[in-house]
């Protein structure tokens, strides 16, 4: 059965295609993910809200992760599509130092994930370095990190000064040398998701981070128009015109390879 590898991811990127992910926790919509040919699943710790109804993500749990984490596996391995590239998240405090990192990230793998994703800044180059000197795929989130939000502010825009701005294309630059082999960017103005993305070799998937970015992901309870109360500007419910679940998945997909999708509306230009 053929796989999405990270070298694929790399090679969309230098032709200038972009790819899509989604957030998926169960079996049954990783299979219908696959199905629909979206390259990308993650195994967010979006869970903790999605899922079990918690208000952040911070409750989440390294048991949980794994849990789902092979959830998902069983579900990609039931599609007779391609097989998307499966990165899943490591939770809050799993990766303060680097051999709980190390530790952690096996378990993920074990369970089923290509890569797993950090949440976090300069600190965390050396926990890249040793994951990934270990054969362990990193992919650093990086912008608006849910799992500290409230050093940050809070849910809102990130990197708008110049000196924000500058510190958030610094740790690309730092995270990538040090081996993420994705970057995830979230919650920035257009001109800085350009920036970060041009500035990459490796791809840089974008939430919120306007058009220019390489990928783009959606949390799936969000394109299926399922989430509670207001919605981030980036949002957009992909199920409302097109009806069907399976549908749905098909358009974001195609809107993201096409490029319609984030448009004016979704981005904090
Ligand atoms: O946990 C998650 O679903 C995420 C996305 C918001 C990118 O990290």
């Amino acid at each position: 059965m053929l796989q999405v590898t990270v070298s694929k991811l790399r090679a969309l990127k230098e032709k200038g295609e972009r790819f899509a992910m989604l957030t998926a926790y169960d079996a049954t919509f990783a299979t219908l993910i696959a199905d629909a040919g979206i390259a990308t699943i993650l195994v967010g710790d979006s869970l903790g809200m999605t899922v079990q109804g918690h208000g952040a993500t911070v409750a989440v749990t390294m048991e949980d992760m794994v849990y789902h984490t092979r959830c998902v596996a069983r579900g990609v391995s039931r599609s007779d599509a391609e097989r998307p590239l499966i990165v899943a998240d490591m939770p809050l405090g799993s990766a303060y130092t680097v051999e709980d990192a190390a530790r952690n990230a096996a378990r993920l793998v074990r369970a089923g994930a290509n890569v797993v994703k950090l949440e976090g800044g300069l600190w965390l180059a050396p926990v890249v370095r040793f994951l990934t000197e270990r054969g362990l795929p990193v992919c650093c989130h990086m912008g608006l990190t849910p799992q500290t939000a409230d050093m940050l502010g809070g849910f809102r825009l990130q990197g708008r000064g110049e000196e924000d701005a500058a510190r958030i294309r610094e740790e690309a630059r730092v995270l990538e040398e040090a081996g993420a082999r994705l970057l995830l960017l979230e919650c920035v103005p257009n001109a800085l998701g350009k920036d970060v993305s041009e500035g990459s070799s490796v791809p840089v998937i974008g939430i919120g981070a306007g058009p220019s970015t390489d990928a783009q992901v959606l949390v799936l309870h969000d394109m299926l128009g399922l989430t509670p109360g207001r919605k981030a500007r980036f949002v957009k419910d992909f199920l409302a015109d097109a009806g069907t679940v399976q549908a749905a998945l098909a358009a974001f997909g195609k809107a993201v390879a096409e490029g319609t999708y984030p448009a004016a509306e979704h981005c904090y230009g």
